[in-house]
Order: C-alpha cells, then structure tokens, then sequence
C-alpha cells in the first residue's frame, strides 16, 4: 500500500487529475475528512507546503511538490518526474521606477522563499536584509516595508496590477513527483509502476 500526499492549493486540480487519470478511479475526500483510502493507495491531503516534509518523514511515501519549495526546504528527497504543470518562475521583483543598485551596502527583500533568495544574493555577492512573509508579498516595497521582493511569477498579473516589474528572474519551478529515499527501495515496485503510469500519461 502506498501513501500519496496530494497538495491543496494552486497544483491541486491537475494533481488530482493526473492521478484521478492513472487509477482510472474518482479520488474525492469526503467532506472535511482528509484521509481517503481506496485498494491500492492511500491518499491523504496536505497543504501545498507541507508535502515535501511529509514524504521526508516518510508519513507519505510519494507526493506532488513545486520545485520552488523543493528548493527552499533543500530535503534529501528523490525528485521522480517534472510533471509539467503549475509552471512559474521564481524572481526577484522592485517598483517600475527603481532599479537593484548592485553598490548598495545592503538591501531588503521580502519573501516567502527565504534560502532561494539569500542563495541567489551570497551568489552575487550582494548584502541582503531577508524580511519572511507569508503572503501577500508584492505589497511589501509599495509600503516601504522592502527594496524589493522575491516571489513566485505565474502570469505575472499580480507584479503588473501593483506597480512592481520582474528585474531578475532566479529559477523556473513547476509540480514534481516526488518519493522518499527509504520508501523508494522498500517500495520500489509499486512506486515505479506508479512512475511508468503517470510518465506515460505526461508524455501522452
Ligand atoms: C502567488 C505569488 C504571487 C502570485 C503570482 O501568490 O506569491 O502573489 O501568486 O501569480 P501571477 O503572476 O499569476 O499574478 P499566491 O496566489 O500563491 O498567494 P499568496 O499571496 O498567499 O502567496
């Protein structure tokens, strides 16, 4: 039996149609329950954030994670298959009218993505003040909270209707595949044939 953390939030309609797609069965939590068991699997449901550290702790042994996250939590964890979906770049944002003033001794940044971003300015060798949001992101250097920011572009819709521009972009992410190091030798065959059903149906 394997364990399957399905994210809530932005990835999970394409998840659960991959997945609704690969049984070939309805997966539907009921209600407000957050276990869903059926023959072969059972699922359970997560936050978006959370899935990483559950297959970590091998409370689940596969899941659907953004490779945004996947990157922050930098987890010892088996990234299976990029499904294609939930594409999105991660950047670094600033007002329309400024512009990242690589001399200054130091700037601030506000973000979800804490390590991506302090990673990316150690690269460039930049000084930066990393403020952790949790949301809302784009309305931190409009009140003057941060320089700039670092946060996920989709449409870019977001950035656009606040006054702000894309002046970096760090890394491309989208929904991964992932298993957990134990569960994959334990369980490796049902997890590769799991793989091989879920491959096939992205490359169809
Ligand atoms: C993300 C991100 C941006 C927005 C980008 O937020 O933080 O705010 O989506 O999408 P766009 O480029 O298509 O406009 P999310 O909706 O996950 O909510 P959050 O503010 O709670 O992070």
């Amino acid at each position: 039996m394997l364990t399957v953390a399905l994210p809530k939030g932005r990835i999970a309609e394409q998840t659960l149609e991959l997945f609704e797609k690969a049984f070939g069965e309805k997966i539907v939590f009921e209600d407000r329950k957050l276990i869903l068991e059926t023959k072969e699997f059972k699922f359970l449901l997560v936050k978006n954030q959370d899935v990483a550290s559950y297959v970590l702790h091998q409370a689940a042994d596969i899941g659907v994670a953004g490779l945004d996250i996947l990157e922050e939590r930098e987890y010892d964890l088996v990234k299976l298959l990029d499904l294609g979906f939930g594409r999105c770049k991660i950047s670094v944002g600033m007002k329309n009218e400024d512009s990242l003033d690589l001399n200054a001794p130091q700037i601030t940044i506000a973000t979800k993505l804490v390590n991506i971003t302090k990673r990316h300015f150690a690269k460039k060798a930049m000084a930066v003040k990393v403020i952790k949001l949790n949301g809302s992101i784009e309305l931190a250097p409009l009140v003057g909270l941060s320089d700039a920011i670092v946060d996920i572009v989709e449409t870019g819709t977001t950035m656009k209707q606040n006054g702000l521009k894309v002046v970096e972009d760090i890394m491309d992410s989208s929904a991964h595949l992932i298993a957990n190091q134990n569960s994959l030798i334990a369980k490796k065959g049902e997890i590769l044939a799991l793989y091989e059903k879920i491959n096939a149906i992205i490359n169809d």
